[in-house]
């Protein structure tokens, strides 16, 4: 199978981001052959300091690694780097229906947030991620529940373009894990609301790459729910709940296992448990990071060769597409 999924290169990597997705990248590059993009043309639908996103850009790709992407295993690339994605977002958007675009939760909700008014970028995103995707003939795209939408939209993208033009694209199938396996990570303040790095208040996440005084002070501060029992239930007990997926996807304990030993114990013997069990992994995480930054002309060179190899597996997909709109050549 190919595999592909993307990451925005703003934000520190998050625990939601690792746990619900970057870590079974990692389990899937030994099996598939995985293509892992940065897109920084997506970071760009939103106001940007130029000298910033570059350094954010390098950042991502130091975090996927230093989280256990391996270069050597799978294609790791810049999205601007392979000048395909753009092109073909391009085709796509002049077939994108313009109500489906305006229905996007992720339109909405960061529509919201952008008191200088919304871009175009903003509401054909969608389009750019339907072509990440279906440039490369991919089979399944593993994502977080957030991304769900998009990829139906992606695969109605790819219905839309076979039956008007011919057979070109294949549709993918979406990998989306369960609750429990970390699909959706809550915010730490708001537990109705998804972890997010673009989230004002950064009490809300915890990332592996911050300091242990950091990821501590965030758990302990962690929005609990009325009452003092450890109980996984998301409706009615939404902050503890998200808590306990966290322990049981670091630990690797079941939830009913942590239940039992925290019964009859109140709220902060568990949460410092927690913590600890936090920082101590994230340590090798950040061991890693910190290498990998005194290394930034290897990452450069990896990079290249990324986008080499993403490019190669890209040109037969765009030339046929080229050919099936009519474009001259
Ligand atoms: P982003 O940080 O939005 O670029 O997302 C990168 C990947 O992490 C995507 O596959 C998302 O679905 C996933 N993701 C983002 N936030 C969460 C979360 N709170 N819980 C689980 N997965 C997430
Ligand atoms: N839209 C995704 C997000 O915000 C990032 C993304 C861009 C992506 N292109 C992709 C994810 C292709 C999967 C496949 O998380």
């Amino acid at each position: 199978m190919r595999i592909l999924s993307g990451i925005q290169p703003t934000g520190i990597m998050h625990l939601g981001n690792y746990l619900g997705a970057v870590r079974r990248w990692k389990d899937m590059q030994t099996k598939h052959e995985c293509l892992f993009p940065v897109v920084d043309l997506h970071a760009l639908t939103v106001p940007q300091n130029p000298k910033e996103l570059r350094k954010a850009t390098l950042n991502k790709v130091m975090e996927l690694i230093a989280s256990g992407l391996d270069p050597e295993r799978c294609t790791l690339f810049v999205q601007s780097h392979v000048k395909e994605h753009t092109e073909l977002a391009w085709i796509l958007q002049t077939i994108a229906p313009l109500g489906e675009l305006e229905r996007m939760t992720q339109y909405k909700e960061k529509g919201k947030t952008q008191k200088s008014g919304v871009n175009a970028g903003l509401l054909t995103y969608p389009a750019l991620m339907a072509s990440d995707i279906l440039l490369y003939q991919t089979d399944a795209v593993p994502v977080g529940k957030d991304q769900v939408q998009h990829l139906e939209f992606t695969r109605t993208m790819a219905r839309k373009f076979n039956s008007t033009f011919g057979q070109t694209f294949k549709e993918p199938a979406a990998l989306v894990s369960s609750e429990k396996e970390g699909a959706k990570i809550m915010s730490l303040v708001d537990p109705k609301k998804k972890m997010s790095k673009s989230d004002p208040n950064p009490k809300g996440r915890v990332s592996p790459f911050e300091d242990p005084e950091h990821i501590r002070r965030n758990i302990m501060g962690a929005t609990t729910d009325a009452g003092k029992e450890i109980r996984y239930s998301p409706a009615k007990k939404p902050g503890v709940s998200n808590l306990l997926v966290l322990h049981s996807l670091m630990s690797g304990e079941s939830i009913a296992s942590i239940e039992k030993r925290f019964k009859g114990k109140g709220y902060a013997p568990f949460k410092r448990e927690l913590a600890e069990l936090a920082v101590s992994f994230s340590e090798p995480l950040r061991k890693k990071k910190r290498e990998l930054e005194r290394r930034e002309a290897y990452i450069q060179e990896l990079l290249k060769r990324g986008a080499r190899k993403a490019r190669s597996l890209a040109e037969p997909t765009i030339e046929e597409v080229r050919e099936r709109v009519g474009l001259l050549s």
